[in-house]
């Protein structure tokens, strides 16, 4: 027997770290994501077809397995992987394959897969690779569109619904890197010092609560705002670097209506706000001038 499935990326426009200390989060999913097919098969092996042709992590199977027992489907499976996203620069696919992959075995086992469970099935997934996730990337990947999302058990998931389309740049800076490289430090950070940390998480919270609502009115200009805001928190907790520092300088030189860094930071991926998809463009051959790769987001609930 054979099953496919598919998700999305995704892109964290505001509330990235707050999230992880129980504030909101505003998340997007991208229109490109990863697919998967699986057959059964007389032993388990995955197989991973990436844009940079990167091998899988060693931890990629055993997951996978772990899964497939939560589910009640075969454990002899021979599952390919096909991304369109780049990976280790924040924009979910580690997520994406986890809500995939949880879809295709609960075909396989013959059983319902609810976006609730996609969300849970890939949450366990996520732990193989992140630690300790928030559960931001897998709840936006199983629902799709725009998402406020505060962690929890079950998290809250509130559907944000958009006006009309919002069209970014996504620009990336080549540095692939792991969401516990600045994760992991921050936390150590804040622990030695609360009374800095806090405020600062929880006012990158409050720009994502407030993005959502200008989002839903469609007001660009104060959802830039936004951007420019949680970018200079984000590095004064210390989670950017010169790369994205340089890229956000460059989006905004270029006209972005705001720009920031998008995920987990230390590399990555950095967002420009865009007026339309011909200023998105715009944006993007701006990036490409300074030799880096790019590409035009259409967010849409
Ligand atoms: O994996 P990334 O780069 O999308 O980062 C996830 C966002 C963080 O808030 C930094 C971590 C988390 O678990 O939410």
């Amino acid at each position: 027997m054979r099953a496919r499935a598919s998700a999305p990326g995704k892109i964290l426009l505001l509330g990235e770290h707050a999230v992880v200390y129980g504030h909101p989060a505003l998340a997007a999913a991208l229109h490109r994501g990863v697919r998967i097919e699986i057959a059964e098969s007389p032993d388990a092996s995955i197989a991973v077809r990436s844009p940079q042709g990167i091998s899988p992590p060693p931890e990629l199977l055993e997951a996978a397995l772990e899964m497939a027992e939560r589910i009640g489907a075969p454990a002899r499976f021979r599952a390919e992987i096909e991304t369109e996203l780049p990976l280790g620069a924040g924009l979910g696919s580690s997520a994406a394959v986890g809500v995939a992959l949880a879809r295709a075995l609960s075909q396989l086992a013959g059983r319902a897969c609810t976006d609730e469970r996609a969300t849970d099935l890939a949450l366990g997934f996520e732990r193989h690779f992140h630690g300790a996730p928030s559960g931001v990337d897998p709840a936006i990947s199983a629902n799709g569109g725009v998402i406020l999302f505060r962690r929890g058990e079950p998290p809250r998931i509130e559907r944000v619904r958009l006006r009309a389309p919002v069209f970014l740049c996504v620009a990336l800076t080549g540095i692939a890197r792991g969401t516990r490289s600045t994760v992991l430090p921050l936390s150590e950070r804040r622990a030695a010092r609360p009374d800095v940390y806090d405020p600062m998480l929880a006012s990158l919270g409050e720009l994502a609560r407030g993005g959502a609502t200008a989002i839903e009115r469609g007001d660009l200009l104060d959802l830039g705002a936004r951007f420019d805001q949680a970018q200079e928190v984000l590095r004064l907790l210390g989670v950017s670097c010169p790369e994205l520092d340089d890229l956000v300088g460059l989006l905004r030189k270029a006209g972005a209506l705001g720009a920031k860094l998008t995920g987990a930071g230390g590399g990555g991926a950095a967002i420009g706000l865009a007026r339309d998809r011909g200023h998105a463009a715009a944006l993007s051959e701006a990036v490409a001038s300074a030799r880096l790769e790019s590409f035009v987001a259409e967010i849409a609930s």
